[in-house]
C-alpha cells in the first residue's frame, strides 16, 4: 500500500529507531514532515521552533536554497565517483575550503560519512602515525569520562558515557580515561568557562606515569562536551592538556563534531580557545546535516609521516565507499558558502551575550540546579526525580514539543543549540516557551 507521506506513515513497527524510547514513541509519535529556516512543520500542521539545529547539525537553518540547489545540480551531473584510486573535483575543492576555514596548520582532510567514522578514522590514524615513524609501541588511547565520540567500538571505548558502553562487552583494550571536568559544587551557574578544574588535566601525568608515555598514541577529548549535557572546559584546562601531550609526544585529537562550524561563534573550538590539536574530527555542520559526511583534519606532520615508501603503494589502508561522495561534497561547499555569505558564525558570536542572559534568567525556576552556556549552546540541569532518573527532563521535552518547541535532553539535562541564523525575537520565543515548561514541571 502506498504511504501518504504528508500525513505520516501508516505502520511504525518496522523502523527500529536509534537512541529512542521506541515503545513510548510509537504510542504517541512526534512526526516532522517539513522544515524551513528556524522551524519544523509537524504532521498535524504545527510550526515548531528548532531549538537544537536538528541534532546539533543544521547550523545554517533548514532547507536553505543554495544547499538544496547544489545537491540537485550535483545529483544530475555526477552522482557517484569512487575515491579509491580515482577522484572528482568537488572533493578536492571542499578539502581546500575546509583547510582554509580551519585553524592554521590543519593542512589535510580525510573524508568520512559521520562523526563516529571520523573518530574511528582519527584513532586509527593516530596509532598508524606512530608506527609509520617507527614508534609502534604507542597504541594506547586516552579518552575522558562523560566523553561522547559516537557509537562505533573505538568511539565508545574512548567515550565515557556508561549507558553507551556497558551493554557492549569488553570494548577496545589499551584504553584509559581522564576524569570528567564537571565540578558542580564549585562551578554551578557559571557563565561561559568555569574557573575551577584546570588541574584535572594533570591527571594525564598520572596516566602517563602508570602506562609509560612510550605506549600512548593519542588523547581524544571534546573541547566542549556536548552530548553528555554541555560541559565547558575549565579555564586553562585545554592549554594544560596540550602542554602535557606535547611534552610526551602524544597526539591530541579534538572531537569537534559539535563545536565545529560556528557553534561557539568561531569556526572551530580550537580557534575559539586558542589551542591547536594535532587532529580534529568533524561531521554534522559540515553539510548542514543535509547529507551524511564527516572529515578528519590533520597537521602536515601527521599526514607527511605516511607519505613514504614506493609511490605505487597505498599509504593508509583505510577509507569508506562514500568518502568524499560528490553530492555530499557539493552540499559541503554550498554549506560553507552559506555560512560565509550570511555571516552566520559572526551572528552566533554577536548573539551569544543575549543568549547567555536569556538562558541564565531561568535560574530560580523549579528543579533547576545548574545552567551552563557558551556561544549558541545552553544547558539547564534539573534535579532528577528520586528513583526515576531522566524522567523529569524527558517530560520537559514532551511538554516543550506540545508547545511547539524542540529541545533535547540527555539524562536530566536540557540542551539547546539552535541554528546560527536565530534572531533575538526567536531567542525570546524559545526561552519564553521553556520558562512555561519548567514552571509547570512536577
Ligand atoms: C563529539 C561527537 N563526536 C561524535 C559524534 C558522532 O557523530 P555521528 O552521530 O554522526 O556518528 C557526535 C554526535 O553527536 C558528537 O557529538
Amino acid at each position: 500500500m502506498a504511504l501518504d507521506r504528508n500525513s505520516g506513515p501508516n505502520d511504525l513497527s518496522a523502523f527500529w529507531m536509534p537512541f529512542t524510547a521506541n515503545r513510548q514513541f510509537k504510542t504517541a509519535p512526534r512526526m516532522l514532515v517539513g522544515a524551513e529556516g528556524m522551524y519544523y512543520r509537524t504532521a498535524d500542521g504545527r510550526q515548531v521552533l528548532d531549538g537544537t539545529a536538528g541534532l546539533w547539525c543544521c547550523n545554517a537553518g533548514h532547507c536553505r536554497p543554495k544547499i538544496t540547489e547544489a545537491i540537485q545540480k550535483q545529483a544530475a551531473e555526477l552522482d557517484y565517483a569512487p575515491a579509491f584510486q580515482m577522484g572528482h573535483p568537488k572533493a578536492f575543492e571542499l578539502a581546500s575550503a575546509l583547510r582554509d576555514m580551519a585553524p592554521k596548520g590543519m593542512d589535510h582532510v580525510f573524508f568520512t560519512n559521520s562523526g563516529s567514522e571520523s573518530v574511528e578514522t582519527a584513532l586509527k590514524m593516530a596509532i598508524a602515525y606512530h608506527r609509520a615513524r617507527g614508534d609502534g609501541a604507542r597504541t594506547r588511547l586516552i579518552g575522558r569520562e562523560r566523553g561522547y565520540h559516537g557509537v562505533n567500538f573505538g568511539g565508545i571505548s574512548v567515550g565515557g558515557i556508561v549507558t553507551n558502553r556497558k551493554m557492549f562487552g569488553s570494548l577496545l583494550t589499551g584504553v584509559d580515561h581522564l576524569p570528567h571536568t564537571h565540578l558542580p559544587d564549585q562551578n554551578a551557574f557559571t557563565r561561559g568557562q568555569p574557573e575551577h578544574g584546570a588541574h584535572l588535566a594533570d591527571e594525564l601525568e598520572r596516566i602517563v606515569a602508570l602506562h609509560g608515555a612510550e605506549t600512548i598514541a593519542a588523547v581524544i577529548v571534546e573541547p566542549m562536551s556536548g552530548s553528555t549535557g554541555v560541559l565547558l572546559p575549565p579555564k586553562g584546562y585545554l592549554e594544560r592538556l596540550r602542554a602535557i601531550t606535547k611534552k610526551h609526544g602524544i597526539l591530541l585529537i579534538f572531537d569537534e563534531v559539535i563545536t565545529g562550524f560556528g557553534r561557539l561563534g568561531s569556526s572551530f573550538a580550537a580557534e575559539h580557545f586558542g589551542v591547536m590539536p594535532d587532529m580534529m574530527t568533524t561531521a554534522k555542520g559540515l553539510t548542514n546535516g543535509v547529507i551524511p559526511m564527516g572529515a578528519v583534519l590533520t597537521t602536515a606532520e601527521v599526514h607527511d609521516a605516511f607519505m613514504q615508501g614506493p609511490e605505487h603503494m597505498i599509504e593508509f589502508f583505510h577509507g569508506y565507499t562514500y568518502s568524499g561522495n560528490p553530492i555530499a561534497s557539493a552540499a559541503g561547499l554550498a554549506t560553507l558558502e552559506t555560512y560565509r555569505e550570511e555571516g552566520l558564525f559572526e551572528n552566533a558570536a554577536a548573539l551569544a551575550p543575549y543568549w547567555e542572559d536569556a538562558l541564565h534568567a531561568l535560574k530560580g525556576l523549579p528543579h533547576v540546579i545548574d545552567i551552563r552556556n557558551m556561544g549558541l549552546i545552553g544547558a539547564v540541569e534539573l534535579e532528577p526525580i528520586a528513583g526515576e532518573p531522566t524522567k523529569r527532563a524527558f517530560t520537559a521535552f514532551l511538554n516543550a514539543f506540545e508547545k511547539n518547541l524542540m529541545i533535547r535532553t540527555t539524562g536530566d539535562i536540557i540542551a539547546m543549540s539552535p541554528p546560527l541564523m536565530i534572531n533575538k525575537a526567536q531567542i525570546d520565543e524559545l526561552f519564553g516557551k521553556l520558562t512555561d515548561v519548567l514552571k509547570a514541571l512536577d
